[in-house]
């Protein structure tokens, strides 16, 4: 049971008057229990093979895929209004996609290239990259697939953690396991100690929700059309669930994840209290694709104010236990702020 005792001292009304500190912009300043600032923002790209390109995604509005050279200028920008961390996701060509998905570890891959092309160019720009094996394959599964269809869980995580180690060894600075196969984490990280990368940090998606709100993503990445009607119910958690998302939080944790993340995000902000409330641990969500699609169609057609409506969203965030926020608004964001 939930002790209210402690709220009763305020008294009722009209010794309690709550709007008396909602008068004033001071007052109500003081009073704030969470304040969104651009160290909460952590911006995704998706990135290109060539120079100078810049393809918008249809189903996300003000979103472009960029070529490396492009990706410089935009962190920059991102970096230069306090965002800490940028993710990568590469767009591969359909002939870089094999049932093996050996492109996932490619040393000389886009993943790698343009990790180390960040890393040269913005060394105090912490970089992250995506864990899985979506890109590289030919079905669009973030794993390896058997004659069955099912998407294989050990042998996946064999190639996770060859996946892992070239980002690592590219300078990345974070990767982040977004597959969801069992030990995946611990397998990762042993990996990492064993070969000497042992500051390089895990954001596990350790809750990782089989959602239709990722649409948006797989347009952008090109894996729409490969996944077709398949979903990924055999490997993300159920949304109906959520002490199982607890199960995999703790998991992650244990085999060695240095930040956990939720996603999606505002759906499931009851997952994201839970996670912190639980654990106490560096706390993440994703603000995915079809979330900020939804925000973007409705700001377009003018039925919501762009900058308000974003920015609550944000600070919803942090109000339910957020560290950070994965969203492509985070750039917007982070200028705003710094208006
Ligand atoms: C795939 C991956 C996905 C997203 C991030 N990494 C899609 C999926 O699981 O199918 C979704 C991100 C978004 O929707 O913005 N490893």
């Amino acid at each position: 049971m939930t002790d209210h005792t402690h709220f009763k001292y305020r008294g009722i009304f009209p010794a309690n008057r709550p709007r008396r500190m909602r008068k004033d912009a001071f007052s109500r300043h003081l009073m704030a229990e969470n304040v969104l600032t651009a160290k909460h923002l952590i911006q995704p790209y998706f990135v290109i093979e060539g120079t100078g390109k810049r393809v918008p995604v249809p189903s996300m509005p003000g979103v472009e895929r960029l070529s490396i050279d492009q990706l410089l200028i935009e962190a920059k920008r991102v970096f230069d209004v306090g965002v800490p961390l940028v993710v990568l996701f590469p767009v591969t060509d359909d002939s870089a996609k094999t049932a093996d998905c050996r492109g996932a570890y490619a040393d000389n891959g886009l993943a790698q290239r343009a990790i180390s092309e960040l890393k040269a160019a913005l060394p105090e720009l912490g970089v992250m990259t995506d864990v899985a094996l979506d890109p590289y394959s030919p079905h669009g599964h973030d794993g390896l697939m058997n004659d069955a269809g099912y998407i294989m869980n050990d042998e996946t995580v064999e190639v996770l953690v060859r996946q892992a180690l070239s980002h690592a060894k590219a300078g990345a600075d974070v990767v982040g396991p977004s597959d969801m196969m069992d030990g995946r984490v611990g397998a990762i990280r042993q990996a990492l100690e064993a070969d000497g990368y042992q500051h390089t940090r895990i954001m596990s998606y350790a809750a990782k929700y089989a959602s239709s709100f990722y649409g948006p993503f797989r347009d952008a990445v090109g894996a729409a059309a490969a996944l077709g009607k398949a979903d990924k119910t055999t490997y993300q958690i159920d949304p109906r669930n959520s002490d199982e998302a607890m199960h995999e939080v703790a998991a992650d944790l244990e085999e060695g994840a240095d930040m956990v993340m939720v996603k999606p995000g505002l759906p499931y902000l009851d997952v994201v209290r839970r996670v912190k409330t639980t654990f106490a641990v560096p706390t993440f969500a994703y603000h995915v694709s079809g979330e900020y699609a939804m925000l973007k169609a409705a700001c377009a057609n003018g039925w919501l104010d762009e900058r308000s409506v974003t920015l609550e969203t944000m600070t919803s965030f942090v109000r339910a236990g957020c560290d950070g926020v994965l969203t492509y608004c985070a750039g917007d964001v982070a200028q705003w702020l710094a208006e």
